[in-house]
């Protein structure tokens, strides 16, 4: 049986709340530029769409980190796996976030960055999930705030499937097979 999957929300909602971030940092940055961090994988879908609503001169860089197992619960343990390639001394950093949920990658990630001395470091999230939070962590600019459900598509995955889906949706029946 493959997995059933319902959408929480449809692509259209998504792009539409993805271009009033764009429109907002834009706004907030006026005579700046910015510097995009994408989170590997899960930010990659999100990164590359709010990129493209941003109006102000802006670059990219990745960092792989991996806090979850083939499951899914968090196991707690951040491990960084790709290191930036630039460095962030002097910049604008918006670290760009598929979702924040214990908020415990995030912390960790957010003091070490911090430590390289950018000129501002924010972070913006397409989700959030509050009611799972163990830490302080808030997005400064947040797509969504969604229930406490598993959720996949848009980056997001379950044992890696899923990413490619364009709507966030959620794994309502596990099955033994994917799509
Ligand atoms: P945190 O450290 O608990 O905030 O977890 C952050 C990371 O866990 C995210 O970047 C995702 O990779 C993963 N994660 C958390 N919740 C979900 C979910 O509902 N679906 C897929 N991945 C998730």
């Amino acid at each position: 049986m493959k997995d059933v999957i319902s959408v929480m929300i449809p692509e259209e909602e998504m792009k539409k709340r993805i271009s009033e971030l764009g429109a907002q940092i834009t706004e907030d940055y006026q005579g700046e530029a910015v510097h995009l961090v994408c989170i590997l994988k899960g930010s990659v879908f999100f990164t590359c769409e709010l990129a493209q609503h941003i109006h102000v001169p802006l670059t990219i860089d990745f960092m792989r980190v991996a806090s979850y197992g083939d499951g899914t619960t968090s196991s707690g343990i951040v491990r960084l796996s790709k290191d930036l390639d630039d460095s962030i001394e002097g910049k604008n950093v918006i670290v760009v976030e598929d979702i924040v949920d214990t908020g415990r990658t995030l912390s960790y990630l957010l003091k070490l960055f911090e430590q390289r001395k950018p000129k501002s470091l924010k972070l913006c999230t397409l989700l959030s999930k509050p009611a799972r939070r163990v830490t302080e962590i808030e997005g400064d600019y947040t797509g969504f705030e969604i229930p406490d459900k598993f959720v996949v598509g848009f980056g997001l995955d379950f044992a890696e499937h899923y990413r490619n889906l364009p709507y966030i949706g959620v794994i309502e029946e596990l099955g033994d097979e994917r799509e």
